[in-house]
């Protein structure tokens, strides 16, 4: 890896060299770029979200000491555009959190980097963004946090279901939600999910004796807090080629999906589309789902909790979420390209907001596809090269309208061979299972009725 990246920025260099040349009147004359009035700017808009103290990113960008020494990673991060982050090809689809930098962008912190890297004038500098006691988006109408959680200093990773009650005496519309780790060094991941007592205790009375459900418990184990479906359980990768997709027996599709924020690397908070938003019902409850990893070799506590904003006015539009999965795939042991799909229909015309692929270590590269009632089909969203340290949601910027009996196909790739640097083990098959050594074949889709009921409900 390091032989490829030490390679193109050279090359990009002598590129960027020629066309320099090719310019010079105009490279002369150009006033030298400073990082007050040039680079901050850059800065501010697309690398301190996480490049501050405190947030995920090793190092603060944020002031031109703490920037400084790190001109020639920067210069090297932003040509190969491994900064900022982001996986979807940019020929398919247009998103609105898309924070790639354009050309002029990058030639300018190049040109920073490679001439004076002067600091200029301080009264050039913008004001840098401000992070609200760390909450992005915003100071949040209610805190709702987990009582502290404790965990050994080893052991294997650790999934805690932590129920909170809202409290909430009248139903609440949320525009904004995000999860914040109490403890960023032991949190991998977390979602919280909005949990209607009412729904669950009659569909719970209505499940009872569904033999379907008691098919799909005896092919998966539970231990402690983690679940896998068995060795030995009937394997489908081609999910779209059986009807119920490939999910469990018995588990249905429900746009009622609860979840209503993640904190994923990479993920910024869920802020819903203006004039959408989810509905929290007066009584529920909230349940956090955390994944906990012991890297510390310390024992360590955590409160994590989320932020919610509610709605000033009635929303138009309900966002609405389904999550498409493959519960009974089986990756080979070894194998470096493995294809598994999923599928769903919308019987009802929808406008997609946003598509979040999601897979475990092995997950290698996804695309998701509308088959509309026409027969055409178009790729909606493409992730040739799927990073499970990336975990992005691509918000569509406008939303993608389907018209009713459109199909989604999901395809992913998984590669279980020693090539794959992130591979805990490549001489076992992988099936599905929740924690991060087993794999996950979802493609979370939020979306609202185009022809949304009024009120909205
Ligand atoms: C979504 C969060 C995020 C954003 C946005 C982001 N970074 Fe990073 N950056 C990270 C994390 C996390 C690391 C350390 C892990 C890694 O290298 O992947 C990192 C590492 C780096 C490194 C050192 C390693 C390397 O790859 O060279 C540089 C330099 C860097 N970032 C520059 C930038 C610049 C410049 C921007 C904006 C143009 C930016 N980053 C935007 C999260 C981010």
């Amino acid at each position: 890896m390091r032989v490829i990246g030490s390679e193109k920025p050279n090359f990009l260099r002598i590129v960027a060299g020629s066309i320099l040349c090719a310019g010079m009147s105009f490279a002369a004359t150009a006033p030298e770029p400073t990082f007050s009035r040039d680079v901050a700017p850059i800065l501010y808009r697309h690398c301190v979200s996480c490049h501050h103290s405190g947030d995920i990113a090793p190092m603060s960008l944020v002031t031109y000491q703490e920037v400084r020494p790190w001109a020639a990673a920067i210069r090297e991060a932003v040509a190969l555009r491994r900064m900022p982050p982001w996986l979807a090809d940019p020929k398919v689809g247009h998103w609105s959190n898309d924070p790639r930098l354009s050309e002029r962008e990058i030639s300018t912190l190049e040109a920073w980097t490679e001439r004076g890297k002067l600091e200029g004038n301080p009264r050039d500098l913008p004001q840098p963004p401000a992070f609200h006691d760390g909450w992005k988006i915003g100071t949040p109408d209610v805190v709702i946090a987990i009582p502290e959680h404790k965990l050994a200093a080893q052991g294997p990773d650790e999934y805690a279901y932590i129920n909170v009650p809202t409290n909430f005496t009248e139903d609440r519309w949320v525009v904004a939600a995000e999860l914040r780790p109490g403890n960023r060094k032991v949190v991998h991941h977390a979602h919280v999910f909005v949990v209607d007592e009412a729904a669950n205790k009659a569909s719970a009375e209505a499940s009872t004796k569904d033999p379907a459900k008691e098919y799909a418990n005896s092919i998966r184990v539970k231990e402690g807090t983690l679940e896998w479906v068995r060795p030995e359980a009937p394997v489908i990768n081609d999910g779209c080629a059986v009807d119920d997709n490939a999910r469990f027996p018995g588990s249905k599709v429900s746009d009622l999906g609860g979840l209503i924020a993640s904190y994923l690397p990479g993920r910024e908070a869920d802020v819903y589309a203006p004039g959408t938003a989810r509905k929290i019902p007066a009584g529920a409850s909230v349940n956090f789902q955390i994944h906990y990893s012991h890297t510390t070799g310390k024992a360590e506590t955590d409160i994590t909790s989320v932020g919610l904003i509610f709605a000033k006015e009635p929303p138009k539009q309900v966002s609405r979420r389904v999550d498409l999965a493959n519960h009974m795939f089986m990756i080979p042991a070894g194998d470096p390209d493995h294809q598994v799909t999923e599928c769903h229909t919308f019987d009802k015309p929808i406008a997609i907001t946003s598509l979040t692929p999601h897979m475990h270590l092995r997950g290698k590269a996804m695309r998701m596809i509308a088959r509309y009632p026409t027969g055409e089909e178009q790729t909606l969203l493409l992730v040739p090269a799927y990073n499970f340290n990336w975990q992005f949601t691509y918000r569509a910027q406008p939303p993608i309208n389907l018209p009713k009996g459109t199909r989604i196909q999901i395809i992913a790739e998984f590669d279980n061979s020693v090539n794959n640097p992130l591979n805990p083990n490549s001489k076992e098959p992988v099936r599905w299972g929740s924690a991060s050594e087993n794999e996950m074949m979802d493609g979370w889709i939020e979306y609202v009725d185009a022809e949304p009921a009024n009120p909205p409900h």
